[in-house]
C-alpha cells in the first residue's frame, strides 16, 4: 500500500451511467463517464440492458482512467464503488470489479452511499460549505432536503413520498414525446419559453414532505385535452409548455427548501442530484439566496448527475477516517 498518498481509484455503476474517477490527496485527477444511449428508445431504463453495458464499459474505462490520471495501479491505495442505492444488476457489475481490484491489489475496499455521495460532491471544488448546511438532493429516483452535520452524519428532514423531481421532470418529457432522459430536453427547450403560459398545481403536503405523482398527472390531463382539441398544440407550444412545467417543479421544490431554512435556522444553502444542473433550478436558488442573505453552493455540472468523481470524494474521507469494508460485503438496492 502506497504510504505517502492517498489515491483512490473509484466506480459508480448505480443506474445507467459507468463511471471511473481517481483521485489523489482529496485532489480530482479524472473523472470519466460513459453514457448508455441504448435505453433512449425504450423511454426509460431497462436494468438488464444497463447491467450488460456496465460489463462492456467497466474495463476499458479503469484503464483509460488509470492512463489519464498518469498514475500505475500499483499506486492506488484503496477502490471504492457505489453499493446502493440503485438497480441491483448494475450495483454488482460495479461492486464484483472493485471487489477483484482490490483483491488483486491486496489494497482496502470502500463502499459508497450514492445519495450521501452527490451531497459530497460539493467538497470537491472550492467554495465549500462548512457545517452545518442544508442540501436539497433531487435525482431520479430521490428527492430530500438533507441537514448535514458533518461530512457522514446526514439527517434526512424532508422527503417525497411518490415521485422524485427527476421523474417528475421525465415523465412530464414521456408525455410530450421526448426521449429518456427528458429533464435535459425540458430544460432545453423552456429557454425560450414563458414559465407563466400554463398553470400547474403546487401540492399542499404538510412539513418539509414533497409530492409530485399529481402534478403529472394534471400535466398529463391537460396535455390530452389540448391535443385533442389541437393536434398541433404540443408543438406549436413546445418552448412555453416546457417552461411552465418546469416553473411548477421548482416552485414546488423552493417553497420546501425556504422552509426548511425558517425551520432550522440554517443560511448555507447547497443543491445537489441530477436535477441540480437545470438551469431554472440553479437560477432560483441563486436569486432566492440573495433575497434571504443566504449563501449558496451549486456543483459544477460534471458533478451534478451521476459520477464517480462524487464516490472518490466520499471515499477519500472514508479512508481517512478508517472507513474499510471486507471482500463479504453486498450491494443493496434501497
Ligand atoms: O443524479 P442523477 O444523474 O441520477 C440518479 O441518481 O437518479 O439524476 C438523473 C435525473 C434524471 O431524472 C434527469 O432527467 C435529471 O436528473 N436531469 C435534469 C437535468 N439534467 C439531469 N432535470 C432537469 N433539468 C436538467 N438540466
Ligand atoms: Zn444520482
Amino acid at each position: 500500500m502506497n504510504q505517502t498518498n492517498i489515491t483512490i481509484l473509484a466506480i459508480e455503476s448505480s443506474c445507467d451511467d459507468t463511471s471511473v474517477a481517481i483521485i489523489q490527496n482529496g485532489r480530482m485527477l479524472c473523472n470519466l463517464v460513459a453514457g448508455q444511449q441504448i435505453h433512449e428508445q425504450y423511454g426509460g431504463v431497462v436494468p438488464e440492458l444497463a447491467s450488460r453495458a456496465h460489463q462492456q464499459n467497466i474495463v476499458p474505462l479503469v484503464d483509460v482512467a488509470i492512463q489519464k490520471a498518469g498514475i500505475s495501479k500499483k499506486e492506488l491505495s484503496a477502490i471504492a464503488f457505489t453499493a446502493g442505492p440503485g438497480l441491483i444488476g448494475s450495483l454488482m457489475v460495479g461492486c464484483s470489479f472493485a471487489k477483484g481490484l482490490a483483491l488483486g491489489l491486496n489494497i482496502p475496499l470502500i463502499t459508497v452511499n450514492h445519495m450521501q455521495a452527490h451531497i459530497l460532491a460539493h467538497f470537491i471544488d472550492e467554495p465549500k460549505p462548512a457545517f452545518p448546511f442544508l442540501c436539497l438532493t433531487v435525482s431520479g429516483g430521490h428527492t430530500q432536503l438533507v441537514r448535514l452535520n458533518s461530512y457522514f452524519e446526514q439527517e434526512i428532514i424532508g422527503k417525497t413520498i411518490d415521485d422524485a423531481a427527476g421523474e417528475a421532470f421525465d415523465k412530464a418529457a414521456k408525455i410530450l414525446g421526448l426521449p429518456y432522459p427528458g429533464g435535459p430536453l425540458i430544460d432545453k427547450y423552456g429557454k425560450e419559453g414563458n414559465p407563466l403560459a400554463f398553470e400547474f398545481p403546487v401540492a399542499q403536503m404538510p412539513d418539509l414532505d414533497y409530492s409530485f405523482s399529481g402534478l403529472k398527472t394534471s400535466f398529463l390531463y391537460f396535455i390530452q385535452k389540448q391535443v385533442s382539441q389541437h393536434p398541433e398544440f404540443i408543438s406549436n407550444n413546445l418552448a412555453d409548455i416546457c417552461a411552465s412545467i418546469q416553473h411548477a417543479i421548482i416552485k414546488q421544490l423552493m417553497k420546501k427548501l425556504i422552509l426548511a431554512s425558517k425551520q432550522t435556522g440554517i443560511k448555507q444553502i447547497a443543491l445537489a442530484g441530477g436535477v441540480s444542473a437545470n438551469s431554472g433550478l440553479r437560477k432560483a436558488l441563486t436569486e432566492e439566496g440573495h433575497k434571504r442573505g443566504w449563501k449558496t453552493f451549486i456543483p459544477a455540472f460534471e458533478y451534478c448527475t451521476d459520477n464517480a468523481g462524487m464516490i472518490a470524494i466520499t471515499a477519500h474521507y472514508k479512508y481517512l477516517d478508517g472507513e474499510f469494508s471486507p471482500q463479504d460485503t453486498t450491494p443493496y438496492a434501497r
